[in-house]
């Protein structure tokens, strides 16, 4: 089968593809034909090697999965002796961060328990925009913001690939959505349900009056204290990403500040959870949440999606369709 091969820490100069042997599952495995993956952050750590420090998870020297991609969209095609939970033919999608990655080939074999049914109304290349980032902003609003109907919500970062689906499950759990984008982004994150728009290009929305009782940290990078002033008396600051000063912050003067007080700080790592891509199918079968696609690339094209990814500025969701 054809995949991408990552050989060493580096570039996307360093992803190559290859021919190598079809995988053939294992007892508790099934073999899927794979008809698209995506993006995420995580492929980027996998791919450079940085920060050092999750070189403990993924090689010290090189990286130890050799074939990346971590969502995957796609047909089951082979099952092993100990499967209960699908048969042959059935539609997929999963998020194989914590199952040996490998999506970016033309077949994977990966555990049953990390794949559910794909929701039924979606593209396999829709589907492969929905695991890491939707779970992302999932966990960040529903597991750590907790957040409630009528809560007011502010999302800073809200048109690339995660803070589009947090815009879209704020709104399905009932909250009313502020979202923080350039002027470029507008009209995309009103279309999929932003109560209010803030331009960063043109207006700072740390001088509005307003306050909330989520603000979630999806990029750019403003102090821990404005964020805190920003906040309702309860209020809470959930960092999933941007500039890494934010993250630190976080940790530090964040974590101070929730001691002290009652607005709360804190910073998370998503996790692969079939649980949660359960909930994200009802979600998208109800028609609460749509994914948002920016582009697609093919197999060959890895390198260059990579590139375009890197730049930071992409609409929704970067795909990769085999
Ligand atoms: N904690 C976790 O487990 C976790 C998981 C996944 C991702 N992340 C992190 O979350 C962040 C977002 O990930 P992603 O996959 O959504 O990235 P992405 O798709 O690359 O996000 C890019 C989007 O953000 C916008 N943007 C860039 N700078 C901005 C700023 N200063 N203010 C507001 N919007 C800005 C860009 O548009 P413009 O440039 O036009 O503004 C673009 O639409 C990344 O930092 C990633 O590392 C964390």
């Amino acid at each position: 089968m054809k995949a991408i091969i990552s050989e060493s820490y580096g570039s996307p100069d360093t992803l190559k593809l290859s021919e190598v042997d079809t995988p053939t599952p294992k007892q508790n495995q099934v073999l899927v034909r794979v008809h698209a993956s995506s993006i995420n952050f995580g492929n980027l750590v996998l791919l450079t090697g940085k920060p050092l420090l999750a070189r403990l998870v993924f090689g010290l020297r090189k990286p130890k999965y050799p074939i990346p991609g971590g969502d995957m969209a796609g047909i089951v095609e082979a099952i092993g002796e100990n499967v209960t939970q699908f048969q042959v033919g059935d539609e997929v999608y999963g998020d194989l961060s914590s199952s040996g990655w490998g999506a970016y080939a033309e077949h994977v074999a990966v555990d049953e328990k990390a794949l559910v049914l794909k929701p039924s109304n979606l593209s396999f290349t829709e589907a492969a925009a929905v695991p890491m980032a939707a779970t992302t902003a999932l966990q960040a609003i529903r597991d750590k913001g907790m957040v409630r109907a009528g809560q007011e919500v502010l999302i800073i970062g809200a048109s690339g690939g995660v803070g589009t689906f947090a815009v879209q499950i704020a709104k399905a759990f009932g909250a009313e959505v502020t979202a923080v984008v350039s002027t470029r982004n507008v009209d995309i994150v009103r279309s999929f349900g932003s109560d209010h728009v803030i331009d960063y290009k043109k207006e700072d929305f740390t001088n509005h009056n307003q306050t909330y009782d989520l603000i979630l940290g999806v990029n750019g990078g403003q102090s821990i204290s404005t964020y805190k002033r920003k906040l309702k008396g309860n209020g809470v600051f959930i960092h999933i990403g941007g500039k890494e000063s934010q993250m630190y912050q976080t940790m530090t003067l964040g974590s101070w500040y929730s001691l002290i007080g009652k607005k709360k700080f804190s910073t998370f790592l998503q996790r692969a959870n079939p649980k949660d891509l359960v909930f994200m199918k009802e979600l998208i079968e109800e028609g609460k949440v749509k994914p948002v696609i920016d582009r697609s690339y093919s197999l060959s094209e890895v390198p260059k999606a990579f590139q375009y990814f890197e730049e930071g500025h992409s609409q929704g969701k970067v795909i990769i369709t085999i």
